[in-house]
């Protein structure tokens, strides 16, 4: 474990996950992986890893069956096996987007989707590592701040592993479904009267007073977890790289994980060029954006964070100096988007009938952005990597369609215009088949792709 500021080198499995001596956050290293004989991990080239993992594939163990821990020599390691709590989370698909592709003018559009996942979100395939280390430590009790997914993910993993897990959310700004699922896997769960931001600062101050494990995404574990989202699309596209991976960004937990996985995949041989990783946040919760583009990427500027996208309502993300590092690593760029936008690109994903929540829909919007400004080629081929499932936001969803998701906003007009050939608000009938059957021809008739 090494602080990405000041470079101390912590303990493996060190309790804190934070710097001892300067209070920034630790991440995982791999100093055993340079050998005489060149970069192997757990003593296997290159070769040999492809070839492990993929014959893990056929294995019915239940490592082998997870789509995390199918890659556990490029993981760190438990004492103890048994340790690991699987939901059998990762193997996630890929999918083609077609008419997504022709919307952002792009050839070879895929979306790898992390909202398949046991819990519906990405988080998943951080916390069955972290959750593991939280018990291999002894711990009774976990804890997050939360936008929602982490804290469904963790209550569940805590669940399975016999913890007990304590959730701080921002009163009224999460959705009911990610609150519903804390509930159902047992989370102590404590609506705060303030923001994501807030519930961070004052879970900060708990995780001193109390011993309890942090499980937010400045726990180093769940970054090596996440990793292996880009591990699996890097194996699916048989070790040739897609030109581009476009991931949203709130806290910067998983670009920063998806960004240390290319470098060490490269690092080791996997691959030989490196895709550019670049972040889209949407405009009321820019801070990422606002950083890079009046500092440099120097010095964190927060903000007040606004977007219907809840899961990424985040005004001052905890892993942006990773995030940086990992876009100048791969030469990516951050955009933002509006939430007109945002909306748009959520109904063109549904339609490709894949769906997700809003804040995995900002990657389409962000790439027609970056295709417009000609950072993204038409020829070039692009990864989204869809955080979170459809079902976690139906309250976003059915306003969109109904047509009232901006009444009230500044921007109703523009949505109206916008939106509208997209929104299929479901229609109250007699019970008639006669009723059902004028429906039916009228929607012939109006087909948008005759
Ligand atoms: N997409 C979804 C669906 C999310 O839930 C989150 C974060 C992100 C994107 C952004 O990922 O934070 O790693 O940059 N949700 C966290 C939570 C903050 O508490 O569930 P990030």
């Amino acid at each position: 474990m090494r602080c990405i500021a000041c470079g101390a080198v912590g303990e493996e499995g060190a309790k804190s996950v934070r710097c001892a001596q300067c209070g920034d956050l630790l991440e995982v290293v791999y100093p055993g992986w340079k050998t005489s004989s060149g970069t192997r991990a757990a003593g296997l080239d290159a070769a040999g890893l492809k070839q492990l993992w993929q014959q893990r594939r056929t294995s019915w163990n239940a490592l082998d069956e997870s789509g995390v821990w199918r890659f556990r020599e490029i993981l760190p390691a438990l004492h103890d096996w048994n340790q690991v709590i699987t939901l059998r989370e990762g193997n996630t698909p890929v999918y083609a987007l077609p008419s997504c592709g022709r919307a952002a003018g792009v050839d070879q559009l895929f979306a790898k989707h992390q909202g398949m996942n046991p819990t519906g979100s990405f988080k998943d395939t951080g916390m069955t590592a972290a959750a593991s280390f939280a018990r291999q430590g002894g711990f009774r009790w976990v804890a997050c701040a939360s936008t929602g997914n982490t804290s469904a993910s963790m209550a569940a993993y805590a669940a399975r592993a016999g913890m007990r897990s304590l959730v701080l959310i921002p009163q009224g700004q999460i959705t009911w479904g990610k609150l519903s699922q804390a509930l159902d896997y047992g989370a102590v769960t404590c609506q705060l009267k303030t923001d994501f931001d807030g519930c961070m600062r004052v879970l900060d101050e708990v995780v001193q007073r109390m011993p309890v494990y942090l499980l937010n995404s400045v726990n180093p574990y769940r970054l090596e977890g996440q990793k292996t989202a880009a591990v699996e699309l890097l194996e699916r596209f048989d070790w040739q790289p897609p030109d581009h991976i476009i991931v949203p960004g709130g806290n910067l937990g998983n670009s920063s994980a998806i960004g240390k996985a290319l470098l060490e995949m490269k690092e080791l041989g996997l691959i030989a060029s490196l895709p550019k990783l670049s972040v889209i946040q949407a405009e009321g919760a820019n801070a990422l954006v606002r950083t890079m583009r009046e500092t440099g990427g120097k010095k964190l500027i927060s903000v007040q964070a606004e977007t219907l996208a809840t899961a990424i309502k985040i005004g001052s993300p905890a892993s942006w100096k990773k995030a940086v590092r990992v876009l100048e690593a791969t030469g990516g760029a951050v955009e933002q988007v509006s939430e007109v936008e945002m909306a748009l690109a959520k109904a063109e994903i549904g339609a490709d009938g894949i769906g997700c929540e809003p804040a995995s829909a900002v990657t389409l919007a962000g790439l027609k952005k970056l295709v417009k400004q000609g950072f993204v080629k038409k020829n070039e081929s692009v990864v989204l990597i869809l955080t979170g499932n459809l079902l976690k936001d139906p309250d976003f969803t059915l306003k969109f369609h109904r047509g009232d998701l901006f009444a009230g906003t500044e921007h109703p007009e523009e949505a109206a215009e916008v939106l509208a050939p997209r929104q299929r608000a479901p229609m109250v009938l007699d019970a008639s088949a006669n009723a059902v059957v004028k429906v039916l021809e009228r929607a012939e008739q109006t087909d948008p792709r005759k």
